[in-house]
C-alpha cells in the first residue's frame, strides 16, 4: 500500500518526468508538502522555473487528493491535502485491526539466523545485538505475511569441547549441576589450563577426536553442557521478551552428519579442490580460499554454514535467508554465499543477506568489556539498565538504543541516557503510549465516543493524521530493506507530533464532533505506537 505522500509523489513524478522529492512543508501556510522539481527542471528545459511549475500544475490530476497546488517564490510547488482525504486515511488506520499494515502479495519462506550463542559461554554484548535485531526482523516479516523460520545456529560443536570435557574430568565435577555462569567460569579455567599446561593441551586435543568419534562418556558430558546452556539461553530470552524457543534450535552439531557429504559434493562438482592437503573453495575477490576440510580431516565453521544453507534451501524451502551477526563476519558470509551459489545449493531465486551490525561501545568509546577483559556479558548490560529504570522500561531502553541508529554503526551504551523518558528513547515512546491510554481511560469513564475521525481543522491534527497514515508503508519498507532505525524514527516523529497535538488541541474539554474525532486520533496513535513498539520487541505499558 502506498501512503498519501507516496501516491502524490508518484503522480507528480509521472508529469515531471523526474522524482519531485516531495518534502514536508516548512510552515503550515505552505500546505503539507513542497517540491523544488521545477527549479531542477528549469535548467535542462531552458525555461523559467515558474513557467515549468505552471506546466506541471496544469497537467497534474490530483484533485481527489489535494486542494489546487500553488506556485510560490522562485518556483516551488506547494501541496495541501484535502481535509477529508486526510481524515479518511486516519480513520482507515483507526478501524483497521492491522493498523495499516498490509500483507505482502508475494509471501515468502524466510529463514532468519540469529542469536546463536555458544555452549558453555554466557551470552555477550554481540549476542544482545543479534538477538534484538533478528527478533525485530522475525516480528516484522511475520506481520507482513511471510512465513518466518528462525534458526538458532548455536555453537554446540567443535574443538572447545575437548578441553571442556578434560577439565570437567580433571576437576571431578558434575556438569549437570553447573549453571551457565559456572560453565562459563569452567570454560575460562579450561582455556587457561590449555595455554599453560602442554600435557593438558595434548589430552584436550586427543579428547576432541575421542568425543567426535562417539565416545559415550564424552557425549554424556557434552549433552549435560548443552542442557544447562540451553536453560541459560532460555532464561535470557524470557528476560528479553524474544520469540525464540527450543524448536528454533539448529545448532552446529545438527549438521555433523552432513559435513562429509557437503565436502564430497563440492569436490565432485569441481567447486572445491585440494590445496596443500586441505579441501578449498576459491572465490573470486578473496585472497584466501574458503577451507571446507582441513588437512587433518577436520571441518570448520564454514563447512557447517555450507551445510546449513543446503538444508535451508533443500529441506526448509527458504526463499530468503537472513543472517544477523557481527559485521566482522561479512567476509565469511560473502564467501560462503558465493561457494553455495557455485555448488548450486543457493539458486539465484533465493536471496541471501548478511546483516552485519556494529559494536557496542563503553562511555570511553572503546568496545564494552567486562571486568575480566572479555566482551561484556548480556546480563550485566540488562542489570546496568535496570539500575536506572524498571525492567520493562530498561529493556525498552536497550532495544530502542540498539535498533534506532543504523545497524552498521557502533553505538555507546549509556544506560542513563537510554532510559530517559525525554528525547529519542524507547521509554519516551512507551510514555507517549501510556499518555494516550490515560486519556482513553478517562474518556471511557465519562462515556465519550471515540471516533470517527472527521474534523481536522488544526495543523497539529492534520500532521498527526498524516503520520498515522504512513505506518503501513514504513513497515513494508522495513520488511524489504531491513532497516529498523527507520521505523524508530517514524515512531519518534509520531510521538513528537502527538505531543504537539496534545498541547494545541484540547481533547476531553472540546465538544462533539471535534471531541470524538480527536479521541479517534488518540486511539489511532495508541494503536500505531503499540503495534510499532511490538515490532521492535518492546512492550507498551498502559500506565507508567
Ligand atoms: N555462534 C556464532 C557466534 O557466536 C554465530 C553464528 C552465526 N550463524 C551462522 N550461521 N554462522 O559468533
Amino acid at each position: 500500500m502506498s501512503s498519501l505522500p507516496s501516491e502524490l509523489n508518484a503522480r507528480v513524478a509521472a508529469v515531471a518526468g523526474i522524482d519531485p522529492e516531495l518534502r514536508a512543508a516548512t510552515k503550515p501556510q505552505f500546505g503539507h508538502f513542497q517540491s523544488n522539481v521545477a527549479l531542477r527542471l528549469a535548467k535542462s528545459e531552458g525555461r523559467p522555473p515558474r513557467e515549468v511549475a505552471q506546466r506541471i500544475v496544469d497537467e497534474l490530476e490530483v484533485g481527489d487528493l489535494c486542494e489546487p497546488p500553488e506556485i510560490a517564490g522562485p518556483g516551488f510547488i506547494n501541496f495541501r491535502l484535502r481535509n477529508e482525504v486526510l481524515a479518511g486515511a486516519a480513520e482507515a488506520v483507526l478501524t483497521d485491526p492491522q493498523v495499516g499494515i498490509v500483507a505482502t502479495d508475494d509471501p515468502q519462506r524466510v529463514v532468519i539466523d540469529y542469536s546463536a550463542p555458544n555452549v558453555a559461554k554466557q551470552m555477550h554484548v554481540g549476542h544482545l545485538r543479534t538477538t534484538i535485531i533478528g527478533d525485530c526482523f522475525n516480528r516484522v516479516l511475520t506481520a507482513t505475511g511471510d512465513t518466518v523460520i528462525p534458526q538458532n545456529h548455536i555453537g554446540d560443536w567443535g574443538t572447545q569441547f575437548g578441553m571442556l570435557i578434560e577439565q570437567i574430568l580433571d576437576e571431578g565435577i558434575e556438569a549437570a549441576e553447573l549453571d551457565l555462569a559456572a560453565a562459563d567460569a569452567l570454560y575460562k579455567r579450561a582455556a587457561a589450563h590449555f595455554k599453560t599446561d602442554p600435557e593438558f593441551a595434548t589430552r584436550a586435543r586427543a579428547r576432541v577426536a575421542i568425543f567426535q568419534g562417539g565416545d559415550e562418556q564424552s557425549l554424556a558430558i557434552w549433552r549435560q553442557l548443552l542442557e544447562i546452556s540451553k536453560q541459560g539461553f532460555n532464561d535470557a530470552y524470557a528476560r528479553m521478551n524474544v520469540l525464540l524457543t527450543d524448536k528454533d534450535l539448529a545448532g552446529e552439531s545438527t549438521y555433523n552428519d552432513d559435513l562429509a557429504a557437503v565436502c564430497d559434493e563440492l569436490e565432485a562438482n569441481g567447486v572445491a579442490v585440494i590445496d596443500n592437503g586441505a579441501l578449498c573453495v576459491f572465490v573470486d575477490g578473496f585472497d584466501a580460499p574458503l577451507i571446507v576440510r582441513k588437512s587433518d580431516g577436520g571441518y570448520g565453521y564454514a563447512t557447517t554454514d555450507l551445510a546449513a544453507i543446503r538444508r535451508r534451501v533443500r529441506d526448509l524451502h527458504a526463499d530468503r535467508i537472513i543472517y544477523v551477526t557481527d559485521a566482522r563476519q561479512s567476509g565469511h558470509f560473502r564467501q560462503v554465499f558465493a561457494a553455495a551459489r557455485k555448488a548450486g545449493w543457493l539458486p539465484d531465486t533465493v536471496r541471501a543477506e548478511h546483516i552485519g551490525y556494529g559494536m557496542v561501545l563503553g562511555e570511553d568509546g572503546k568496545p564494552l568489556k567486562s571486568r575480566d577483559g572479555s566482551a561484556a556479558k548480556l546480563v550485566d548490560l540488562l542489570e546496568a539498565a535496570e539500575q536506572n529504570a524498571a525492567p520493562e522500561i530498561a529493556l525498552a531502553a536497550i532495544k530502542y538504543a540498539d535498533l534506532s541508529s543504523g545497524l552498521q554503526k557502533d553505538y555507546v551504551f549509556d544506560p542513563e541516557r537510554m532510559t530517559r523518558t525525554q528525547g529519542d528513547t524507547g521509554p519516551y515512546l512507551q510514555y507517549a503510549h501510556s499518555r494516550c491510554c490515560s486519556i482513553l481511560r478517562e474518556a471511557a469513564a465519562r462515556g465519550y465516543q471515540v471516533g470517527p475521525i472527521t474534523v481536522l481543522d488544526e495543523p497539529a491534527e492534520q500532521q498527526l493524521a498524516l503520520n498515522l497514515s504512513r505506518f503501513g508503508e514504513v513497515v513494508a519498507e522495513l520488511a524489504e530493506n531491513l532497516q529498523p532505525h527507520k521505523l524508530c524514527s517514524y515512531l519518534f516523529e509520531l510521538a513528537s507530533g502527538y505531543s504537539v497535538f496534545y498541547e494545541n488541541c484540547p481533547v476531553l474539554k472540546s465538544e462533539d464532533p471535534v471531541r470524538s474525532s480527536r479521541l479517534g486520533l488518540v486511539q489511532a496513535t495508541r494503536n500505531v505506537l503499540a503495534r510499532g513498539l511490538d515490532l521492535l520487541g518492546i512492550i507498551a505499558p498502559e500506565r507508567m
